[in-house]
């Protein structure tokens, strides 16, 4: 297996679509908190509010970069990296299931780190994704006890629905 890696644009939105779909179902439905299949369906990730937020995330600029991991032609990883002034945002950070564990994660994570230098890195994170935020401990980051859990709520979930999410930082000398 060759994994190559380049910047996104916005001609991979199909298959990057196809890449965040089976990820985002394998990662986040978890049957305690309500959050289904369904939750994460094809049919979810084709609503215009999701292929908006998708497109934001293969952008590419001086502030913003946008990787991809390729096996042939199969999209099967990602990350974007977004800075303002001393802070950077790290989102879009998703390895295929199949795909996962292999190192392919942290080849995407050594680019964040190559674009942002020394700048402080933040995200967030579904509370219920313990894995990932054990995997962000062992990178540096700590939980950013300065802004409050805050809970989402996709528009194609039920009402009421919704899951609790909270702020890392890796925060630099
Ligand atoms: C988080 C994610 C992108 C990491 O990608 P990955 O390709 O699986 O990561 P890697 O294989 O490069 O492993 C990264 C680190 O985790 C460790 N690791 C990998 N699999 C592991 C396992 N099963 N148990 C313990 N540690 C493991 C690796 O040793 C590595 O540590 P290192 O940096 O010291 O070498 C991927 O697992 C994923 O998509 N998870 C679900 C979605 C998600 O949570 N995204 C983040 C949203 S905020």
């Amino acid at each position: 297996m060759e994994i190559v890696f380049r910047e996104s644009t916005s001609q991979d939105l199909e298959a990057f679509t196809v890449m965040m779909q089976a990820t985002y179902e394998d990662a986040y439905v978890d049957d305690e908190l309500g959050l289904t299949k369904e939750c994460f369906s094809p049919e979810v990730f084709k609503s215009d509010d999701t292929q908006n937020y998708l497109k934001t995330k293969l952008v590419n600029t001086t502030q913003q970069k946008s990787w991809l991991a390729l096996d042939r032609d199969r999209i099967v990883g990602s990350v974007a990296i977004e800075c303002e002034g001393d802070s950077c945002e790290m989102t879009g950070f998703y390895v295929l299931p199949s795909y996962q564990g292999k190192g392919i994660g942290k080849q995407l994570w050594s680019r964040v780190l190559g674009f942002t230098r020394n700048k402080d890195i933040t995200l967030d994170i579904y509370t219920h994704n313990k894995k990932t935020i054990e995997l962000y401990r062992h990178w540096g980051f700590r939980e950013d006890t300065t802004k409050p859990h805050f809970y989402r709520h996709w528009p194609e979930w039920p009402d009421g629905l919704q899951a609790e999410a909270m702020y890392m930082r890796r925060h630099i000398g």
